[in-house]
């Protein structure tokens, strides 16, 4: 997603994507529990190794190294988190496990998992400072997260099939062990994530190309984050299919919670308002959401789409909208000609969020500006 964002920013990027990653029914589920449980699976298949006691380095806190770390405490491990992201680091921290650098981890670990997304997480200097019999696998970004050229060039051809998935690399008087060639540990000696979770990731998959198919004609070359209503009907359906029915608000459940509310998470609530400003300001004037922000700075992105529409709105036409009030804006208007800059004498103000518009006039709750079709809440004073 970084990288589609980034060519976005760029205006390289063709057509519109949907974030599926990003859903909160793919990748808190997917990714955490599917990759947590997989990866263990993968790892005790090829090794057959006992978990308890053991220290293992989860490098990178994401949905899926939270996923794995847990899983490894839960079987008795002593865990130490990699990261590079100081909340991240805070979080594993204070979710009870070490917090270390990869030079620290490398002589401390005995068995190394990557998901980072990231390369060459776990180098030569940290290969050589690896006990004999260390355990490596990786579980995030290709066979890309373990320099595995250095460790072959370490080897000097002293490598060996020591059980179906692990090879035994001698680099001089010690042995690392590999398993699944350093590809996804979880699909390459494992079966990958079970249907029951997988089927939330596909579900996802499946509505957010319907989404596509029908709003084609709305969307633009950019990220566009899942659909609310797609992510909560996963929820339902998973939820009904598992045979768990739910309370639903009623006024009197909560005070801080208006009535009809999921009661979903501030921060999502927050973020889907940023999601809807977003939305309503590319349907109303046009203008393409190059910051593509997602969920968790949605709130702030949103306040920077109100600010850059109402920079729009204040500018004036042309801008590129796709109403037909754009093509012809101030034709028959009786601000004709208006500066956009200026309030022609004797005409309304209205005030959008503590500030003036020009030009501007109310109609109940909204603000109307002539020669544009746009409107914009008006705030209850
Ligand atoms: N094996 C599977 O079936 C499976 C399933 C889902 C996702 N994945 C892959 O797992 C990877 C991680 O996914 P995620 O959802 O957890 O992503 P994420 O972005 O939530 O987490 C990645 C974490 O790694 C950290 N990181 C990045 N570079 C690092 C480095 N050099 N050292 C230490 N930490 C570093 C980041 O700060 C981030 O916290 C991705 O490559 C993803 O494609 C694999």
């Amino acid at each position: 997603m970084i990288r589609l964002r980034a060519m976005a920013a760029d205006g390289a990027l063709a057509f519109p994507v949907v974030a599926v990653n990003e859903a909160l029914t793919k990748h808190l589920f997917d990714n955490r529990y599917g990759t947590g449980q997989s990866t263990i699976d993968g790892i005790l298949r090829a090794t057959n190794i006992l978990i308890a006691g053991r220290n293992v380095v989860v490098a990178g806190y994401g949905w899926v190294g939270r996923g794995i770390a847990s899983r490894m405490d839960g079987h008795g491990a002593h865990v130490a988190v990699v990261e590079v992201d100081p909340v991240r680091a805070l979080e594993a921290l204070m979710d009870g496990y070490q917090v270390m650098t990869v030079g620290q981890a490398a002589p401390w670990g005995d068995l190394f998992v990557t998901a980072t997304g990231n390369v060459n997480v776990f180098r030569r200097e940290h290969f050589e400072a690896m006990h004999d019999g260390a355990i490596m696998a990786n579980s995030g970004h290709f066979d890309a997260e373990l320099d595995l050229a250095a460790l072959r060039e370490m080897a000097e051809g002293h490598v060996r099939e020591v059980r179906e998935n692990v090879q035994e690399f001698d680099i001089g008087g010690k042995r690392l062990n590999l398993i699944a060639e350093g590809r996804l540990v979880n699909l390459g000696a494992a079966e990958g994530h079970p249907a029951a979770v997988m089927d939330m990731s596909f579900a996802n998959q499946a509505l957010a190309a319907e989404y596509v198919v029908r709003h084609h004609a709305d969307l633009e070359p950019q990220v566009y984050v899942v659909p609310e209503a797609i992510d909560a009907e996963v929820a339902r359906l998973k939820l009904a299919a598992m045979g768990i029915t739910l309370d639903a608000m009623t006024p009197s459940s909560s005070p801080t919670c208006p009535a009809g509310s999921t009661g979903r998470r501030l921060d999502d609530r927050r973020a889907s308002r940023g999601r809807r400003r977003r939305h309503r300001a590319v349907r109303e004037l046009g203008f393409t959401d190059r910051g593509g922000a997602g969920r968790r700075d949605g709130a702030r992105a949103g306040r920077a789409v109100d600010r850059r529409r109402r920079r729009l709105l204040a500018r004036g036409p042309p801008h590129r909208g796709r109403s037909p009030d754009a093509a012809a804006p101030h034709a028959g208007r009786r601000d004709a000609g208006a500066d956009a800059g200026t309030v022609p004498r004797g005409q309304p103000r209205a005030r959008v969020r503590g500030r003036q518009l020009p030009g501007g006039r109310r109609s109940g709750r909204r603000l109307v500006v002539p020669g544009r079709a746009a409107v914009a809440p008006v705030r209850r004073r």
